[in-house]
């Protein structure tokens, strides 16, 4: 590859939008990443929170975990969700990820029928569709036309393992499609114009600075406890119709049912994560896992339906259509986020014969998030 100097071109808001995040590098060789590269492009990530590298296409999957790990050297170096939980089959998680044999950190997630991949044989990629995840759906009539955000979250584990800093996506197969109309379908009548198969994201950040000041002060100082083994906890249960967390009906997983639990694996979390770089803050809650609220005071919200409520009406104004990301996917494009400053969904559906393969890589942090430093700790 020829040397040119590395740039960082902040993206152009599409019209009508108010994104303020998000950027394209070029002029890097990530299969031979300097150090100096390495520090243009952190430096990069964390400011922007969303790196687009164009026609990355030649990376490979060791190059790819490479990048990935590089944000944490301390890590373990183990896939984010760990080596067990795609073969749960329990987990609401299963039936999207097929793991690289000689690159375990890096998965293969899509659509479609692919005959050989990386030493994968005969796989069958399925892209979530919102029926089977929302307690609502829309008409098949308009499936073609209209769909949803299918779930709102961090790339975490939220049981035991730290939510990794940073997620590698590259497009290896993209169909070309039309485009959707994501409904919100939540009371309003909000939409949002997409490409087909899109990963949408939005800042955490933004988010943050959307709220009221009492409700910052409430965010800074509120904890989250995550359920036990969340993935498999939430698979009796349905989202609401923005992908943005669960609808209350009793129809989650009884702790009794649920594989072991460990005490000292149950995660309570800030609300709000400090950039390593900036130092802001951003509101990053993985909504359809929180089970109870942790406040200043020492109160507990340990009513589910209520402490949904509650994040429900932080983050919800965090998705409106002005703040969204949505990528518009080119075969070749590796995507870089910082996984604790934005929360992304998958949107959109696919035919069955349409085949699209994306390679994905985290791995499970060595630490975890920093809060605004003003949280009263609390002991599980
Ligand atoms: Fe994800």
């Amino acid at each position: 590859m020829p040397s040119t100097t590395p740039t960082v071109q902040p993206l152009t808001p599409p019209a009508g939008s108010k994104i303020n995040f998000g950027a394209t590098v070029t002029g890097i060789n990530i299969e031979n990443l300097s150090d100096d590269d390495f520090n243009l492009i952190r430096s990069a990530l964390y400011t922007h929170q969303v790196l687009i590298f164009k026609s990355q296409s030649h990376v490979s999957p060791l190059a790819q975990y490479a990048l990935t790990q590089r944000f944490d050297p301390l890590a373990q170096g183990s896939y984010g969700h760990g080596a067990s939980v795609p073969s749960t089959k329990k987990s609401i998680l299963h039936p999207d990820l097929k793991t690289i044999p000689h690159q375990p950190q890096v998965q293969v997630i899509g659509n479609g029928f692919v005959p050989s991949y990386e030493g994968l044989q005969n796989i069958q990629l399925r892209h979530p569709h919102h029926k089977t995840f929302h307690a609502t759906s829309i008409p098949q009539e308009d499936d073609l036309n209209y769909t949803r955000f299918y779930r709102w979250h961090i790339d975490a584990a939220l049981y035991g393992l730290a939510p990794p800093v940073v997620t590698t996506l590259l497009a290896v197969k993209v169909p070309s499609g039309h485009r959707q109309t994501v409904r919100y379908d939540d009371g309003t009548d909000q939409t949002l114009d997409v490409p087909l198969g899109t990963t949408a994201f939005i800042s955490s950040y933004q988010t943050f600075e959307n709220l009221s000041p009492k409700d910052q002060e409430f965010v800074r100082t509120t904890r989250v406890e995550y359920a036990p083994h969340p993935y498999i906890w939430m698979s009796g249960a349905k989202s609401r119709p923005d992908g943005l967390g669960m609808v209350s009906q009793n129809l989650e997983i009884p702790f009794s049912e649920l594989p072991d639990i460990d005490p000292f694996k149950i995660q309570i979390l800030p609300m709000v994560w400090k950039n390593p770089l900036t130092n802001k803050l951003g509101l990053m809650i993985h909504p359809s896992a929180v089970r109870k609220l942790h406040l200043k005071d020492g109160t507990v919200i340990d009513d589910l339906a209520e402490a949904r409520e509650i994040v429900h009406r932080l983050q919800r104004p965090g998705i409106s259509p002005e703040w969204v990301y949505a990528h518009d996917w080119e075969e070749g494009d590796l995507v870089l986020f910082h996984n604790r400053g934005v929360l992304h969904s998958v949107v959109g559906a696919f035919a069955e014969d349409e085949v699209r393969l994306f390679r994905q890589c985290n791995v499970a942090a060595s630490g975890f998030p920093k809060g605004s430093g003003e949280e009263v700790p609390v002991v599980a």
